[in-house]
């Protein structure tokens, strides 16, 4: 390799140098310590559908219009009443202080820089009311209901009174799933776990997550939920004003049990990856779900969104806004609260050139025809 090609592919040293979010992972993986940076990156198993959600985005191509006055676009959505700038949302994700000091509330800051919708975690290491302050702005809450329906009712409680609008279940993770890479990685983390994490049984270790404090943990003997089944769906819609939105849906099937039991909102999503080894991409579920729902509830959809024409993509195959989790978690650890709102902004920009580039001026706009279905 040329001196030239190895300076070209040098590490950005300041937020400002990044020409895509790929640039914060170079960074993230070499400020991480291994079990961290593991914990971020792994799938399951062999991480095919890790791999397979990049790769589906490559069966969905753009079919782009040609003279269409594209001087200024739109992007501002409404998502269940609320209008936003922006389709790019913050996905929850768990345990933020292990990728950098501020954690949830630098990634809260970075998300108020331009009004994105950020759904904070069960697991998140700040309070629901601290990630509101530095927001500027209710965040939706996401749930992991543990066994418990009393601990469950308290954590409800806690983000209603706190101000959010809207609970979203996840419902991907009945039992947990099986972390290859991230235990590989672990392996090579020679640092002493126990400074930091509290051995032990569950309510021990919950003793770093906010949301469980003055909770009775004693009794849970994990924080799965293996038995949860629909009629949870109607239990929360009965205890809760908030709006319900279920995460975790992959097929039309539960995409309709949703709509009939009461769920405002869906989330298609396989948790990054994370959850069932299916091999299947969100992007390709997406379309089935669309017709499923038939336009009667907002469709979120999640799981390897890193570029604006991944975005552009669900959009006209029917989704109402994108979640990305790893790529703003990128942006924390590398430069904190700067990082995360430059990994935004880079995702904001490249939609706003995928959408001149194809002839769209407005999310509405960008419908079906914008993209060649997948054979
Ligand atoms: C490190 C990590 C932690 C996560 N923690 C949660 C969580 O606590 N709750 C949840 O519903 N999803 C969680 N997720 C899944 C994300 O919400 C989201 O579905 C996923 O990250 C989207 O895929 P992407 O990372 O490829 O953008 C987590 C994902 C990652 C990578």
């Amino acid at each position: 390799m040329g001196m030239s090609q190895l300076e070209a592919e040098r590490a950005i040293v300041s937020p400002d140098e990044a020409f895509s979010v790929f640039d914060f992972e170079r960074v993230a993986r070499d400020a991480l310590p291994p079990a961290h940076w593991g914990y971020l990156a792994t799938g399951v198993d062999g991480d095919v559908t890790l791999r397979a959600n990049r790769d589906g985005f490559n069966k969905f191509p753009i079919r782009a219009r040609r003279l269409v006055d594209v001087k200024t676009v739109d992007t501002s959505v409404t998502v269940l009443g609320t209008p936003w700038e922006t389709p790019i949302v913050l996905a929850p994700v768990g345990s933020q202080r292990a990728f950098h000091a501020d954690g949830e509330i630098a990634a809260a800051r970075g998300a108020k820089s331009a009004g994105h919708l950020q759904i904070l975690s069960t697991m998140t290491t700040a309070s629901v009311e601290d990630v509101i302050d530095a927001r500027g702005a209710p965040v939706w809450y996401q749930l992991y209901p543990t066994a418990s329906w009393e601990v469950a009712k308290g954590l409800l409680s806690r983000a209603e009174r706190a101000g959010c609008p809207a609970v979203v279940l996840t419902v991907d993770l009945p039992v947990i799933s099986h972390r290859e890479t991230a235990q590989r990685f672990a392996r090579l983390d020679s640092r002493d776990c126990s400074v930091c994490h509290e051995d032990g049984p569950t309510y021990f270790r919950l003793r770093s997550k906010p949301m469980f404090d003055g909770l009775d943990t004693q009794e849970l003997a994990d924080l799965d939920a293996p038995s949860l089944t629909w009629d949870f769906i109607r239990r929360l819609r009965d205890h809760t004003e908030m709006k319900v939105l279920i995460k975790g849906i992959v097929t039309r099937d539960d995409a309709s049990l949703a709509v009939e039991h009461g769920a405002d909102g869906l989330i298609v999503s396989n948790h990054g990856g994370r959850a069932e080894e299916s091999g299947l991409s969100t992007i390709e579920s997406l379309p089935e779900i669309v017709a499923a729902v038939r336009g009667r509830i907002p469709i979120l959809v999640d799981s390897g969104f890193r570029r604006g024409t991944d975005i552009f993509k669900a959009l006209a195959l029917g989704a109402n806004a994108v979640a990305v989790g790893r790529p703003y978690i990128w942006g924390l650890a590398s430069f904190g609260e700067e990082g995360v709102a430059m990994v935004l902004t880079i995702l904001r920009r490249e939609l706003e050139l995928a959408m001149r580039l194809a002839g769209a001026t407005s999310i509405q706009g960008i419908d079906s025809s914008f993209v060649r279905p997948s054979r």
